[in-house]
């Protein structure tokens, strides 16, 4: 039967406990971690969310009927217990904050009773991710996952007060909006009093906390919901959390000086790591001819090299008509890959072809300086050692190289270097290491739309010096827009925005709207500009990724209470699930749903 707490206080957490408090007497309460019955004596591992702390029940100190009870306890089961603080008498355990210490129980009650767990609650658990998800509940238990709660509550605590020091205001914005302009899907609810109209849930505060700034808040701060309905990855969740600001009279390196010491701050108080300012910055041109990526990990120092030059005159034909259709030649050098069995040379292969790539080109230059090559058939010696020597390559390095467009060649080349750097044992998880991306290209090309999209979104102000190619050449011209990317990941982004109608046409006009339906989508914000507004800028975080990075986990999953699996539905409540007919009626909603269960 579970007893209740009456009367009964809790004193400490069980890490609270402490050795200067021996003789002291405590009530603790938790879950029963482990229970052994060493005959005259019950151990009792007892956890809560700061940790375990050792209880010892003894016939003799702490009465039969107590030591009867303790006999009956199983994993899982919830106590509260009171007795004294003692010094262990056995085996002082190095790997517990409680470890020199003991609680010599008192009393016992048994606050709940539990049935035995679909898998062991423990650190670094090996059962399969979809049980633990639908025990939630249970998974979330584990001090691994309690651990990365814990600090992600910490980073959420940390950034509101800096800001809150720093001037900004934290408001709210809706979750039920007219649809946002961030390029992914949006997820709708029906209106019951508008049949046949949407709300959009939120993929980013963008356009409110715009307003805001023309309302004169002047520094907006949220901790915001956001809503995208894409394909997801081990970085991407249907719903994820923004810490989200945007700052009125302000350019580029105000945004970027304050969030360099917003980082700073979490960064020593959560890991006590020291983050030296400021952070390295590298225009997005620059990442992706040496990365291949706008988002580099510069953990390591593989880099591309585009030996386009050196082998424009080559017969290998891949190599000729990658450069014919516009494209380039480059390559990596994985340095001392060499003796990369073939196999594993053809697993990259098949690697970069899944980036697009339609193969991938080495040489493996042996310890004697010979080489084997799978393209030396098709090129002269002299072709060859031209190439070594633009790659610098050395005996034993391995050269592998991709000819394409230039997206295709930045995105296989920018994977690949990842991937070697994990099979070479690069990626060290205890190193930070930052990089602001700048100057993003304002448009990109929309092979699908047949028509430039925004890169990052259409509010976001060209560099004044390129404002001039914006007829003639808009593809050359670059944004006032930047991300902050931590070891690989894009862990926040943001832009100054603009605040002049002329250039915000000329922008609705690149992306193909006319001014009528440039209105239609975002009449209110153009309307607003009218009456006064303010330069302003902003950055969002995806602070579930920053968290994942900061307590070295794999997946964001392991940082959100509950996460969806990849399909988006959720493994323990089930949804999305079907709703009753009358709820369907009274929004109006009849389902043809047949074709898609065909
Ligand atoms: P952006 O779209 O770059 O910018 O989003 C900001 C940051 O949010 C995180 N993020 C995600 N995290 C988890 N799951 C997702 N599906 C997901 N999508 C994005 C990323 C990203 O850097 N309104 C602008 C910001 C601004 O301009 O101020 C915006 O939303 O870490
Ligand atoms: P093939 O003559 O088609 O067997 O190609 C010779 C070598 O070039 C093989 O190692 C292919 O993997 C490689 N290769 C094919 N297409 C490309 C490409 N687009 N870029 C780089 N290497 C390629």
């Amino acid at each position: 039967m579970a007893e209740s707490m009456q009367g009964l206080k809790r004193s400490h957490r069980c890490t609270e406990v402490t050795t200067a408090m021996v003789g002291e007497k405590v009530t603790v309460m938790g879950w029963v971690a482990k229970q052994r019955n060493k005959g005259g004596i019950v151990f009792v591992d007892l956890r809560d969310r700061s940790g375990i702390l050792q209880i010892i029940f003894e016939d003799t100190k702490s009465g039969t009927e107590c030591f009867e009870k303790a006999a009956k306890l199983r994993s899982e089961f919830v106590i509260a217990v009171e007795g004294t603080v003692e010094k262990r008498e056995g085996a002082v355990n190095p790997n517990l904050a409680t470890g020199e210490i003991e609680i010599i129980a008192t009393s016992l009650r048994i606050l709940s009773e539990a049935q035995t767990p679909p898998f062991p609650i423990e650190e670094n658990s090996k059962t399969k991710e979809e049980i633990r998800l639908k025990y939630r509940y249970l998974d979330l238990r584990r001090p691994d996952l309690q651990r990365n709660l814990i600090l992600k509550s910490q980073v959420a605590t940390i950034a509101r007060s800096f800001m809150a020091e720093q001037g900004f205001l934290e408001i709210e914005t809706p979750m039920l909006c007219k649809s946002t302009p961030e390029g992914a899907r949006d997820y709708l609810v029906p209106s019951r009093v508008h049949p046949g109209t949407f709300y959009a849930l939120p993929q980013s505060p963008q356009i409110f906390k715009q307003l805001l700034m023309c309302s004169g808040y002047d520094r907006y701060f949220q901790i915001a919901r956001c809503f995208r309905d894409e394909d997801l990855r081990a970085d991407r969740q249907p719903e994820f959390t923004q810490m989200d600001m945007e700052l009125s009279f302000v350019d580029v390196d105000d945004v970027i000086d304050v969030n360099e010491r917003l980082l700073q701050k979490i960064f020593k108080d959560v890991l006590d790591i020291d983050i030296e300012l400021p952070i390295q910055r590298m225009t997005w041109q620059e990442a992706m001819d040496r990365y291949g990526s706008d988002k580099p990990d510069l953990r390591f120092d593989i880099e591309l090299k585009d030996i386009t030059e050196v082998v424009k005159n080559s017969e290998f034909v891949v190599f000729k008509n990658a450069i014919e259709n516009g494209g380039t030649v480059r390559g990596i050098n994985a340095v001392g890959q060499g003796a990369m069995p073939r196999k594993k040379i053809d697993a990259l292969v098949e690697f970069a072809k899944t980036y697009g790539a339609k193969g991938l080109a080495y040489i493996a230059i042996n310890e004697d300086n010979t080489f084997k090559s799978s393209f030396a058939k098709f090129m002269t010696d002299e072709e060859m050692a031209a190439i070594i020597e633009a790659m610098d390559g050395k005996a034993g390095d391995l050269l592998l190289f991709a000819a394409d467009k230039n997206k295709v060649v930045w995105d296989t080349l920018g994977a690949l270097r990842c991937h070697l750097a994990d099979m070479m044992g690069l990626l060290d998880k205890n190193v930070f290491r930052f990089v602001w991306i700048t100057e993003f290209p304002l448009l990109e090309w929309s092979e699908e739309q047949n028509r430039f999209t925004a890169m990052h979104h259409p509010f976001t102000m060209p560099m004044e010096e390129d404002l001039q190619f914006i007829d003639t050449d808009p593809g050359k011209v670059r944004a006032k827009a930047y991300d902050i990317v931590l070891n690989g990941n894009e862990i926040g982004g943001g832009s100054v925005r603009i605040h002049q109608d002329d250039i915000q046409e000329k922008m609705f006009e690149c992306l193909g709207f006319t001014k009528e339906q440039a209105y239609e989508r975002f009449g209110f914000l153009l309307d607003a500009f009218k009456y006064g507004v303010p330069p302003h800028a902003g950055l969002a975080y995806g602070l579930d990724r920053l968290a994942m990075l900061m307590a070295k986990q794999d997946s964001i999953r392991d940082v959100i209470a509950f996460p969806k699996i990849k399909d988006a539905s959720c493994l323990m409540t089930n949804a999305p699930d079907v709703v009753d007919d009358v709820q369907l009626e009274e929004l109006c909603i009849k389902l043809d749903t047949k074709n898609e269960e065909e």
